[in-house]
């Protein structure tokens, strides 16, 4: 966790409410990279992500070790997600999580969303160069005892609907990228997180031992917001 600078993630008084696993047809960074930008609302998440969350007030955050964080605003600064009325919150909770989306990238593979009543942390495991494990766990406050409040079957259900979504297209992703057409990928500015990603994948194997034409060079140490 090194690196990673934020007052907002306060995770020792949750406890695990549920977890899923599914296995996708597709390479890990396939999968994983889909989680590190959000333009793709509009074309994914139509009936769910975009309506609740403006991709176009999304700022991004880089930060050391690869780390990295994307900050959506609710479209309604009054919105309050029915499913959570009457769930408890995290004590340290602020507006941050309450109006906006802040996904944090604990590198090298788990996407963390924070909202004051709940966090369904992704975690992406590769098993092969085609095949992904991707886990949801869902951490939350304690609800004081007993069965789990009925309020989360729909929750749960809401998150995997948009997972589902997210996933849709790895395995056609993953076939064109292997046609003999492929020749990379060009990376936008809304796309830095996947950049500093690589970059930082490199560093961690080192530079030297990555074959030339395929290093990443690190030109967003500029915009890496440090302690
Ligand atoms: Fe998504």
């Amino acid at each position: 966790m090194r690196g990673i600078n934020s007052p907002f993630l306060h995770l020792h008084d949750l406890r695990l409410v549920h977890r899923r696993s599914v296995e996708v047809r597709g390479n890990y960074k396939v999968v994983l990279e889909n989680f590190l930008e959000a333009y793709h609302f509009r074309l994914l998440h139509r009936h769910t992500t975009d309506r609740i969350f403006d991709n176009l007030g999304t700022s991004v955050h880089l930060w050391e070790h690869g780390h990295s964080m994307m900050l959506s605003p609710n479209r309604r600064p009054d919105w309050v997600d029915p499913g959570t009325i009457g769930m408890p919150e995290m004590a340290t909770a602020t507006t941050i999580e309450r109006n906006h989306n802040p996904s944090y990238l604990v590198f090298p593979n788990m996407i963390v969303p924070i909202s004051p009543t709940g966090i369904p942390a992704v975690a992406f495991w590769p098993q092969s160069v085609d095949r992904t494990i991707l886990d949801v766990i869902w951490f939350a406050p304690d609800w004081g005892g007993g069965e789990r409040p009925p309020l989360w079957e729909t929750r749960i259900a809401n998150f995997d609907r948009i997972v589902d979504e997210d996933i849709a297209f790895v395995e056609p992703i993953q076939e064109s990228i292997t046609s003999p057409g492929f020749c990379g990928v060009p990376l936008n500015y809304q796309e830095r997180r996947i950049y500093h990603w690589h970059a930082e994948l490199d560093r961690r194997i080192g530079v030297e031992r990555v074959p030339e034409h395929l290093r990443v060079p690190s030109v967003l140490d500029d915009w890496v917001e440090r302690d």
